[in-house]
């Protein structure tokens, strides 16, 4: 497989993610974690060198699984997750396990990003969450950020909104959460009763 500036570089985006998460962010991750039971399994999509998890590693006695493509950006990781090499679009893992699913700043890498979403409703228990920090291309840093990207990068960036669609369609209800030129998008799987409601209309 042709490498990719994250195999090359992997110290580097290490060092960039560390600084990129402000501390609105890392505490609404946090609220998510702490709302965790002990035992739950957490999964670091495409977590590179482990972070968001990294924030978060020594809470209870949740578990943590890293994936990534890039085995050089596994390797860099700083603590014992279990860790997965592996394509976000087609994901190694049985239906309904994990009980968080955190990704930061790798969205816009991923060029299938319906199939995606997809299998990430396939893998979160039903009242599972999900939380996925992005760079908001709508911002003058975020517009800077995602050009430069573009010169090392095939790049994907996905509007706010688009992106809240996205997670509906896939089957999913979602909010966005702005940090000035970032945003998270925090969702959880339609209940039955949500995309069925009473009266018949699907929502
Ligand atoms: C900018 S890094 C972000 C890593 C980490 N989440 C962070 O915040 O530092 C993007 C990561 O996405 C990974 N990646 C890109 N496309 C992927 C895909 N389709 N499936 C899994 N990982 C992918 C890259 O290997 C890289 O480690």
């Amino acid at each position: 497989m042709k490498k990719t500036v994250f195999d090359l570089f992997p110290g580097f985006f290490g060092v960039f993610s560390r600084y990129a998460y402000p501390r609105a962010s890392k505490r609404d991750m946090k609220s998510l974690v702490d709302s965790l039971e002990r035992d739950e399994i957490v999964l670091d999509l495409a977590s590179g060198t482990g972070i968001p998890s990294t924030f978060f590693i020594n809470k209870k006695g949740l578990k943590f699984v890293l994936l990534d493509l890039s085995i050089n950006m596994l390797r860099k990781s700083p603590f014992a997750a279990s860790r997965v090499v592996g394509k976000a679009e087609n994901l190694p893992f049985k239906d309904k396990v994990f009980g968080l699913i955190l990704c930061g700043l790798s969205f816009h890498h991923f060029d299938d990003q319906e199939s995606v979403m997809k299998e990430l409703k396939r893998i979160i228990k039903p009242k599972g969450r999900f939380y996925i920090f992005e760079i908001d291309t709508n911002t003058t840093i975020g517009r800077v950020i995602s050009l430069i990207d573009r010169i090392f990068n095939r790049v994907f960036f996905i509007e706010p909104q688009k992106f809240r669609k996205l997670a509906e369609k896939t089957g999913f209800i979602a909010n966005i959460k702005r940090y000035d030129w970032r945003y998270a998008l925090i969702g959880e799987p339609k209940a039955l009763s949500q995309k069925f409601p009473p009266n018949g209309k699907e929502r």
